[in-house]
Formats: C-alpha cells, sequence, structure tokens
C-alpha cells in the first residue's frame, strides 16, 4: 500500500470515527425524548388539573370580596402555578443539558427530581410508589444523567406492570463497601432468564409500537449501562418471573464526607 493510499485510509477512519460519535450523540438525544414522550400524557392531564384550579380558585377570588377568601384563593393560585413551573423546569433542564461535568450530587434530592415528573403518569397507571431513603448519600456523579438513567428505569418498570402495581424506589449509602445506591424495584412481568442477558443490547427490545408511539426503541438499557459505566458504577438486575424486577444502580461513595448535611456543609467550608 502506498504512503498516499495509507492517508487516505486513515482520513476515512478520521470521518468515520467522527460520524460514529456523532450518530452516538443523536441516539442519546432521542432516547432521551422518547422517554420523556412516554410522559407527554400524564403531564398533559396534570397541567389541565392545574389550569382547572387556577381557573376555578381565580372565579372565586372574583366573586368572593372578603380578605380570607381572596387571600385562600391567591394561594392556592401561586401553589398551582409554582407546581407547573417545576414540572416545567424539571422537563427543559432535563431535555437541554448537555453538561458532561460530574459532581458531588445528593443522590436524594437527585431521585425528588425525577419523581416530580413521573408521579402522576405512575398515578394514572394504578401504581403505587413507596420511596426508601436510607442516609443522605452524595456521590459524584452528572445529575442530569443519572436522572434520565432513573427515568428510563422508571418508565421500564411501569410499562412492565400492566393494570399497575407496585414499584419501591430507594436510595441507600452502603458504608462498608463505601457505595451509594439506587435502586428502582417493580411488581411487573419479570423478565425470564434466557432475556436477562439480552436486555442490555442496543435495540434489544419485547415492546411492540403501538399508535402513540410508545413502543420500544430498544435503547433504554444500553444507554443506561453507558452511563453508569462512565461513571465507575455498576448497574445490577435481578428478577423472578411474576414477581417483578429490581434494577440498583451503584456508586463510589463521595470521599470526605460524614453523615450529616452539617459535615456535608463543612467539607464545602474546608474545601
Ligand atoms: N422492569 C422491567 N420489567 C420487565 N422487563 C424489562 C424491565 N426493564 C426492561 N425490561 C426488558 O428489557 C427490554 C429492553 O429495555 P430497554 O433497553 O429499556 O428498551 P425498551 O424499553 O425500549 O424495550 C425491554 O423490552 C423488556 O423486555
Ligand atoms: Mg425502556
Amino acid at each position: 500500500m502506498s504512503e498516499q493510499d495509507a492517508r487516505t485510509l486513515e482520513q476515512k477512519f478520521a470521518d468515520l470515527q467522527r460520524e460514529n460519535e456523532q450518530l452516538k450523540s443523536q441516539l442519546m438525544q432521542s432516547q432521551k425524548m422518547s422517554s420523556v414522550g412516554a410522559l407527554a400524557a400524564s403531564i398533559t392531564h396534570e397541567f389541565n388539573n392545574i389550569l382547572t384550579t387556577t381557573i376555578n380558585y381565580a372565579k372565586m377570588g372574583l366573586r368572593h370580596t372578603d380578605e380570607a377568601t381572596r387571600e385562600k384563593a391567591f394561594t392556592k393560585i401561586l401553589n398551582a402555578g409554582q407546581r407547573a413551573a417545576k414540572i416545567t423546569t424539571g422537563m427543559l433542564s432535563y431535555a437541554r443539558n448537555h453538561n458532561e461535568q460530574k459532581e458531588a450530587t445528593d443522590l436524594v434530592q437527585l431521585v425528588e427530581e425525577v419523581l416530580v415528573l413521573v408521579e402522576k403518569d405512575l398515578q394514572i397507571h394504578r401504581v403505587n410508589l413507596e420511596t426508601r431513603f436510607e442516609g443522605r448519600p452524595f456521590a459524584n456523579v452528572n445529575a442530569n444523567q443519572v436522572q434520565q438513567v432513573l427515568l428510563n428505569l422508571i418508565v421500564n418498570g411501569r410499562q412492565a406492570m400492566e393494570g399497575g402495581g407496585r414499584m419501591v424506589i430507594g436510595v441507600l449509602a452502603n458504608r462498608e463497601a463505601n457505595t451509594a445506591e439506587i435502586s428502582v424495584r417493580d411488581s411487573g412481568t419479570g423478565i425470564p432468564a434466557e432475556q436477562l442477558q439480552k436486555i442490555f443490547q442496543p435495540f434489544y427490545t419485547t415492546k411492540k409500537a403501538d399508535a402513540r408511539g410508545q413502543g420500544g426503541t430498544g435503547l433504554g438499557l444500553s444507554m443506561c449501562r453507558e452511563v453508569i459505566e462512565a461513571h465507575q458504577g455498576r448497574i445490577r438486575v435481578e428478577s423472578q418471573v411474576g414477581e417483578g424486577t429490581t434494577f440498583t444502580l451503584r456508586f463510589p461513595l463521595f470521599v470526605g464526607q460524614g453523615d450529616s448535611p452539617a459535615n456535608l456543609r463543612m467539607h464545602h467550608l474546608a474545601s
């Protein structure tokens, strides 16, 4: 092969690599949008409720001129508006954030922010949600990416519980192993043993596309694994057909952190 050919090949290879990177990031973005898409119906429903509340209390405030009633009306309207703002802020930051940085993050808070987005969706699908927070672990993560992982796991869990069920979301600090864990458990169909090794493969899905585009892309879990591995973390699955499934994310515990928020504040002051 001539030097010229070698250079052309090298050039081609570099181009393909760049193209590959671009496609990957586009895929990530569309995966992100498809998980938000899965929530669209229930978020619309929630906004309708908020508007109904706002309109009714505005009418009440207009009808009654006494101070107490007006104050109540304004308070209700304010609360409704703030709830709406919380949801849209959550969605916008989720969809827009491309930042790759990691920082010491309160995992309980990270989970709670995702719950704002999914609560209504779970309720509409008759899923009982329980949270179990033990301790207040921090981990060095990119909050937006980990929230995307969580959203994927929650939507998967909900989709495995047709007709409703129970979801338990846990956060705990394992001080012996020096890890922080987030777990998502559902009481859904479970995953047969022979499928377990395939579920993390890109494009592996058992979901058929339906009219609302709610079918599977098969990219959710492969994206989850990629994100978690980029955090030196682990993702584990345990499943029992007919009983349900638990996904556990495990991250190195943020170093230099004591148990209490007070210790954490001291850490920040010292650094
Ligand atoms: N919580 C769960 N319960 C049962 N099956 C699951 C669960 N999570 C994932 N799966 C299985 O793994 C497959 C791949 O999941 P994922 O990568 O998120 O793709 P998708 O959700 O688009 O199908 C799903 O199609 C489903 O068969
Ligand atoms: Mg999925």
